[in-house]
């Protein structure tokens, strides 16, 4: 009989805290999957299998980790028993996670990213009914033959193109920037399949660095990271910049941007602002990241610069 495949890398679902009246005080990425499955009652008789990932505070997500998680989603993917997947997540990060494996996932099985804002341990913890509708949702989305990626949050269901963390504490603190959520009957968005190897076979990533365009913004920090190379010989490569409104940007950074594209480095246009994005115009002096958040314009310039290397 075919199951849903829990792959758990840690975050505040699986997050406690030692003192039960100061919950806030809590430590992300404690529980094992296993501990989060068997706290959920109504996945008692559900066909499942689960996989420790990782077991990290999502805040410290990076390549390695994404690494172990794309072996095991390549994994699940050849494993004709997987059915669909569920990824336990911290809420920090996610939409980055989300972006990547939309960008590289081929869509063969679908893909449920799920993650909490209180810890296990909390008595109005949300993280077991979050699980419980990831592994519906995707249960439900493989009998109708979806592959996408989607997360599953606070009973909301958001394509991984559009979904954000929008809010530091509400327990509902995700949105589409925009976008609305999937409903029942909405086909999930295609993901771009660019496949694992981009990822897996890579071991440094090149460097793209993120920064923001702001009052008295003058370049000072990128022309700081021009100069630097560091120690293990890796100069920037790329650089995403967090502008004011729809693209524009300080005119001071705008010059240490040239200095920047001068010396080699790829600029993209992302928005500090929390929906729209920047959309491409023709004429553009700087290519734009589209709808994508500062922090999943990174990733996905990264897999750029990738790709493009000989
Ligand atoms: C994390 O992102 O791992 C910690 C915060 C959270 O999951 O809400």
């Amino acid at each position: 009989m075919s199951h849903v495949l829990i792959l758990g890398t840690g975050g505040t679902i699986a997050g406690t805290a030692s003192d039960p009246n100061r919950q806030w005080a809590y430590r992300a990425a404690q529980l094992s999957v296993e501990q989060l499955v068997a706290a959920v009652p109504e996945l008692a008789h559900v066909p499942l299998a689960t996989k420790q990932v990782a077991q990290v505070d999502s805040k410290d997500m990076g390549w390695i980790t994404w690494q172990a998680l794309g072996h095991a989603i390549e994994e699940a993917m050849a494993d004709e028993a997987v059915s669909a997947i569920v990824v336990t997540h911290g809420t920090d990060t996610l939409e980055e996670t989300a972006c990547l494996l939309h960008a590289l996932h081929d869509g063969r099985k679908p893909i449920v990213l799920t993650a909490a804002m209180r810890p296990a341990s909390a008595p109005d913890a949300d993280g077991p009914a979050n699980l419980a509708h990831a592994v519906k949702v995707a249960k439900a989305a493989a009998q109708r033959g979806e592959g996408g990626v989607v997360a599953a949050l606070a009973g909301r269901v958001w394509s991984a193109r559009d979904v954000r963390k929008a809010h530091s504490h509400a327990i509902d603190a995700f949105d589409g920037g925009g976008a609305e959520p999937l409903d029942d009957l909405t086909s999930w968005p295609s993901p771009e399949a660019r496949g694992w190897r981009v990822l897996l076979e890579t071991p440094f990533p090149p460097r793209v660095e993120l920064i923001t365009s702001h009052a008295d913004a003058d370049g000072w920090l990128l022309d700081a990271a021009l100069a630097h190379v560091h120690a293990s010989g890796q100069a920037l490569a790329g650089l995403v910049v967090a502008c004011t409104g729809h693209g524009t940007v300080h005119e001071k950074l705008a010059q240490a941007m040239q200095r920047a594209r001068d010396a080699g480095v790829a600029v993209w246009r992302s928005s500090r602002t929390a929906r729209g994005g920047v959309q491409p115009r023709d004429g553009d002096a700087w290519p734009a990241a589209g709808h994508w958040t500062p922090a999943q314009a990174r990733v996905r310039l990264v897999l750029e610069l990738i790709s493009a290397r000989p």
